[in-house]
C-alpha cells in the first residue's frame, strides 16, 4: 500500500464514518442528508468557481511576463479573449449555484415546516410556549445558514490549501507567509468567537424577554387601560428595555472591537505581501508579474478564513437552532395517520388511575380518576371551581402533557394518536373559547377547506345559524383577533359550532353555558340532545344543574378526585349533583331535531 492510500484510509475513513453516524443520528439529520445530491452540486460548482477565480491572476501574469516583454498585440488579444471566456463561465457558475441554493432552501422549508408547525403546537400545549415560538425562527436560521453565506464559507474553506500550494510554487516563502496569515486570522476568528459569544447571547435573550413582556401586556390592553395600569406597566417595561439596551451595547462593542482587529490584520497582510514580493523580486527569485499575482492569490487564500469568521456568529446560532430543532422533532415523532375508522359512531372512553400534575405545584391536580364511558354516552362533570374539571377535559383530549395512568379512546391510548388525524374526530370547546382572527366560517371549519354544507349543519346543530345570519356579512364576518368583535356569549356559541363541525365522535364542552342568555342556553340544550340522538360521545362540564338531567352519567370532581360517579337523580335532594342553593326542578326539554 502506498503512502497516498494509507493517508486516505487514516484521514478519510473517520470522516466518512462521522458523516454516516451523523446521518443516522436523528430525523433532522437524515432529512438534511437526503439533500446530499444538491449539496454535492453546490460543492462542485464552488470548486469550478474557485479554479476560475484564478483567471484574472493568470491574465495579469500573462500581461506582465509575456505581453509587456514581447510587446505582441496578438498575444494580448488572445489572452483577453480567453479571459472573457473563463470569466463568463465563472459568472454563469455563480449564478447557477445561487439558484440551486435558493431552490434548496425553499424545498427544505416546504418539507420541514409542516412537522415544525405541528410540533410547535403540541409543545405549546405542553406548556413549553417559549420553545414552541422559537421553533420557527430555529428552522429559518438553519435554512438560511445552510443555503446562504454560511454554506459558501464552508465550501470555500477547502480552497485555502490549494491557493497556498500555488503560492508555494511561485516561491516557498510566499507559501509560508500565507500560512502564517491564515493562522493569525483563524486565531482572531477563534478568539472573537469566544469573546462575542456571551454578550451576543445575553443581548438576544434580553431582547426576547423585552418583546415577550410587551406582547403579553399589549394583548390585554383593555385591562391595562381601563384600570390605569399603564404607568406601572411602563415602569417594568422600562427596566426590561434598559437591560436589553445595555446588553445590546455590550454585544455590539465586542463585535466592533473584533472587527477592527481583523481589518488591521487584513490591511497589514495586503501590504506586507507586496513588500515580501518586492523583496523576492530584488533578489531575482520571482518576476514582477508574480509579485502582483501573489498579492491576489494571498487574498484568495485568506478569504475563506475571513468569511468563516463572519459566518462564525451564524454558525453558533445555527448550531444552537439545529440542536433545538433536532430535539423538538425527536421528542415529538411523526405518527403515521391513525388507523381509526372515521365513522360517526361515538367513541368509548376509558380512564384508569389517571393522575395529572403541573410544574411548580406540589400536589397533583387530578389523582386516581377512573371511569368507563361507553360509546355514545353523555357524561356531565360538576364540581367546585379549581377542582380540576378543565384539566380533566384536557386529559381526556390527550393534550395535558403531565398525565400518568391510562386514557383510552376506543381502547387506544389517546396520547399515541396523530393529533391531525384524530383532531377531526374530536370536538372541544375550551372554557375560554379561543377563537382565532378570521371569518366566522373559517373558525367553524377549523381553518380547513370550508365545506358550506358541513358549516351550516354544525351551526344548525349548535343553534347559531340564525344568529350568524343577523351579522351584515353573515358567515363571512371577520371576527378580529381572538374574536374581539363578538360578545362573550356569541364567542361561546360559535365555539360550540366549531366543536360540532364535521360530526366528531367525541365532544368535550368546558362550561359552554358560562356566558349564555336564555336563547343560548336553549340552543345548547338542543345541541346536547341532538348529539345524544346522533350517538356522539359527550363530556360536558357545567355548574348548572338543569343540563345535567340530560346526561347519562354525572361525575362529581372534588379536589382533583372522583367524589361520585353515577346516573343523575335530580329528585334526590342528597344527590351531590344538586347544589344546596340550586333549583332542582325538572328541565323542560326542547324537542330533539330530526
Ligand atoms: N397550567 C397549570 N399549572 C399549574 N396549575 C394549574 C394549571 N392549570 C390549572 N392549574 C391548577 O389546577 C387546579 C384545577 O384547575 P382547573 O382544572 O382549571 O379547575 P376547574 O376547571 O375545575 O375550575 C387549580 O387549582 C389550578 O390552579
Ligand atoms: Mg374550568
Amino acid at each position: 500500500m502506498n503512502f497516498f492510500q494509507q493517508f486516505l484510509q487514516k484521514r478519510l475513513q473517520p470522516k466518512l464514518q462521522a458523516l454516516r453516524d451523523f446521518s443516522e443520528r436523528s430525523e433532522l439529520s437524515r432529512f438534511l442528508l437526503s439533500f446530499k445530491r444538491e449539496f454535492a452540486y453546490a460543492f462542485w460548482f464552488t470548486a469550478l468557481i474557485n479554479v476560475l477565480m484564478l483567471t484574472p491572476t493568470l491574465y495579469m501574469l500573462q500581461i506582465f511576463d509575456r505581453v509587456l516583454v514581447s510587446q505582441s498585440e496578438f498575444t494580448l488579444y488572445a489572452v483577453t479573449l480567453m479571459l472573457l471566456f473563463f470569466l463568463g463561465i465563472m459568472s454563469f457558475s455563480e449564478w447557477v449555484r445561487a439558484r440551486l441554493l435558493v431552490r434548496l432552501g425553499v424545498k427544505l422549508d416546504m418539507r420541514l415546516n409542516e412537522r415544525v408547525f405541528n410540533t410547535a403546537f403540541i409543545m405549546q400545549n405542553e406548556g413549553r410556549d417559549k420553545e414552541a415560538a422559537q421553533l420557527f425562527s430555529d428552522l429559518s436560521r438553519v435554512r438560511q445558514f445552510l443555503t446562504g453565506a454560511g454554506l459558501f464559507a464552508i465550501l470555500d474553506a477547502p480552497w485555502t490549501p490549494i491557493y497556498i500550494l500555488v503560492l508555494s510554487l511561485l516561491h516557498p516563502f510566499l507559501g509560508i507567509l500565507s500560512v502564517i496569515f491564515c493562522l493569525v486570522l483563524a486565531a482572531v476568528a477563534y478568539i472573537s468567537g469566544l469573546v462575542m459569544k456571551t454578550p451576543l447571547e445575553e443581548s438576544g435573550e434580553a431582547a426576547r424577554k423585552e418583546s415577550a413582556y410587551l406582547d403579553s401586556k399589549l394583548r390585554h390592553a383593555s385591562v391595562v387601560e381601563s384600570m390605569g395600569m399603564m404607568g406601572n406597566m411602563r415602569g417594568t417595561w422600562l427596566n426590561h428595555h434598559k437591560e436589553s439596551m445595555t446588553r445590546s451595547r455590550r454585544g455590539l462593542d465586542a463585535q466592533t472591537r473584533m472587527q477592527s482587529i481583523t481589518r488591521f490584520v487584513r490591511m497589514f497582510q495586503n501590504s506586507l505581501c507586496l513588500g515580501a514580493g518586492a523583496f523576492l523580486v530584488i533578489l531575482g527569485k520571482i518576476s514582477p508579474g508574480a509579485m502582483i499575482a501573489s498579492n491576489a492569490l494571498m487574498n484568495r487564500a485568506t478569504h475563506p478564513v475571513d468569511a468563516l469568521m463572519n459566518a462564525w456568529k451564524d454558525l453558533l446560532a445555527a448550531k444552537k437552532s439545529y440542536l433545538a430543532l433536532e430535539k423538538a422533532l425527536e421528542d415529538h415523532p411523526h405518527y403515521e395517520p391513525a388507523s381509526i375508522v372515521g365513522e360517526t359512531v361515538g367513541a368509548a372512553l376509558t380512564l384508569h388511575q389517571v393522575r395529572a400534575t403541573a410544574e411548580h405545584r406540589q400536589t397533583p391536580i387530578l389523582e386516581g380518576i377512573s371511569f368507563n364511558l361507553p360509546a355514545g354516552a353523555a357524561l356531565g362533570i360538576i364540581g367546585p371551581s379549581g377542582s380540576g374539571k378543565s384539566t380533566l377535559a384536557r386529559v381526556i383530549l390527550g393534550i395535558w402533557p403531565q398525565t400518568e395512568g391510562e386514557v383510552r379512546y376506543d381502547d387506544m391510548p389517546i396520547r399515541d394518536q396523530d393529533r391531525v388525524a384524530i383532531g377531526a374526530e374530536l370536538g372541544y370547546l375550551p372554557q375560554d373559547v379561543e377563537l382565532f382572527g378570521g371569518s366566522i366560517a373559517e373558525n367553524i371549519a377549523r381553518f380547513g377547506a370550508p365545506d358550506p354544507e358541513k358549516i351550516i349543519a354544525a351551526c344548525q346543530a349548535a343553534g347559531v345559524h340564525e344568529m350568524i345570519l343577523r351579522f351584515t356579512k353573515g358567515y363571512d364576518t371577520e371576527i378580529g383577533e381572538a374574536g374581539r368583535i363578538l360578545s362573550g356569549g356569541q364567542r361561546q356559541r360559535i365555539g360550540l359550532a366549531r366543536a360540532l363541525y364535521g360530526n366528531p365522535r367525541l365532544v368535550v364542552l368546558d362550561e359552554p353555558n358560562a356566558n349564555l342568555d336564555d336563547a343560548g342556553e336553549h340552543a345548547l340544550l338542543n345541541a346536547v340532545l341532538a348529539l345524544k340522538a346522533r350517538g356522539t360521545t359527550l363530556v360536558l362540564i357545567s355548574h348548572r344543574p338543569q343540563i345535567m338531567s340530560a346526561m347519562d352519567f354525572v361525575l362529581v370532581v372534588e379536589n382533583g378526585k372522583v367524589a361520585q360517579f353515577g346516573k343523575p337523580k335530580f329528585a334526590d335532594e342528597k344527590n351531590p349533583a344538586t347544589p344546596k342553593t340550586g333549583n332542582p326542578r325538572p328541565v323542560a326539554l326542547a324537542p330533539v331535531p330530526a
